[in-house]
């Protein structure tokens, strides 16, 4: 199995540390989500899939196993799978079990172990499936690997990771899968709903305080990577909901005015002062449906769960092709 690997240095720490000065430098302190998934935050976000608070991944893999006959139909035989932000991979045995005898598996994703593992698995799991990895972050400008097997392409993004993106990251992205995929390929998505605030948050708040330890392993994370020296008791994990963005937030909350240093840097929090570290949008139908239609896609079915907090969206190049 080859893996085509990015150019980026990983023993490295500088883009961390840029990322979290910059952001601590704000007005509203901020620092990118994706720096939560490091080893410990990423076995923190399993557990957390594993909740009885947090829906999503349940409602999806619900969803993925029920739509198995309509998955395969709408694919169509002999498919390449290529799949962003790979993770630990449930969800695509599930897809790639609904596809009439796939071809190929692309799985993209920074996080190498988790990338070689899952490929490994699928290479193992379906024999004659073509697999290549692809170590990047999904939201840098990429093209597919040449010699790619011929097959209709189907960009997968499960998990409602599409949630992290802001609306022009979002449309961004969309219009590079249409690139990848091509005006034959297909896409398959999954999407959060919009939902009442009091069950959104409970999502992002869990009773057992697991995503509490999630949001708060960042400062862990700063203090040992970047010499850091926060005290995690002086920070309260907390999640809002932004009406305007229409998004669950997590926060950080300093619970006194304390300064902290990281390295030689030194900042300030007032009392009750955030550093914001996630945002995971909602959509409805119609909004996910127009943001789809920008970057050059329509909708062409959309599978919901019993409870229909989740929707898994299957999308198709727009008719005339091309974008805007
Ligand atoms: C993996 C980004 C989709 O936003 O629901 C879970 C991450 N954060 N609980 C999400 C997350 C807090 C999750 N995504």
């Amino acid at each position: 199995m080859d893996v085509l690997t990015a150019t980026l240095s990983h023993s490295d720490n500088s883009l961390f540390r840029s990322d979290v000065v910059e952001g601590l430098s704000r007005l509203q302190k901020t620092i990118p989500c994706r720096w939560l998934y490091d080893e410990r935050g990423s076995d923190l976000f399993e557990e957390i899939t594993r909740l009885e608070d947090y829906y999503p991944t349940r409602s999806e893999t619900a969803i993925l196993r029920a739509c198995q006959p309509e998955l395969r139909q709408f694919a169509g035989p002999g498919s390449m799978l290529i799949e962003y932000g790979a993770g630990a991979g449930v969800k695509t045995e599930l897809v790639l079990k609904a596809l009439a005898e796939p071809r190929g598996y692309v799985p993209i994703d920074v996080a190498r172990e988790y990338l070689l593992q899952t490929a490994r698995r699928m290479e193992s799991r379906f024999p004659s499936l073509w697999v290549r990895p692809i170590e990047r972050d999904f939201m840098s400008a990429f093209e597919m690997p040449t010699g790619m097997p011929v097959g209709r392409r189907v960009g997968f993004f499960p998990g409602s990771t599409i949630g992290n993106l802001d609306i022009l990251e979002a449309e961004a992205f969309l219009s590079q899968m249409l690139r990848h995929v091509g005006l034959d390929g297909a896409a398959i998505v999954g999407v959060d709903l919009v939902k009442p605030v009091e069950r959104l948050l409970r999502a992002y708040d869990d009773s057992e305080g697991v995503t509490a330890q999630f949001n708060l392993n960042l400062l862990a994370r700063i203090n040992g990577e970047l010499g850091g020296d926060f005290h995690l008791d002086r920070f309260r994990h907390v999640a809002r909901w932004n009406d305007a963005e229409r998004a669950v937030e997590m926060h950080l909350l300093s619970l006194t005015h304390q300064w902290v240093s990281i390295g030689r840097r030194r900042f300030q929090f007032r009392e009750g002062e955030t550093i914001h570290t996630e945002s995971s949008r909602k959509y409805d139908h119609e909004s996910f449906g127009a943001l789809a239609e920008r970057a050059g896609w329509c909708v062409s079915q959309a599978w919901e769960d019993d409870g229909r907090l989740f929707c898994v969206f299957a999308l198709s190049p727009r008719a005339g092709g091309g974008q805007r």
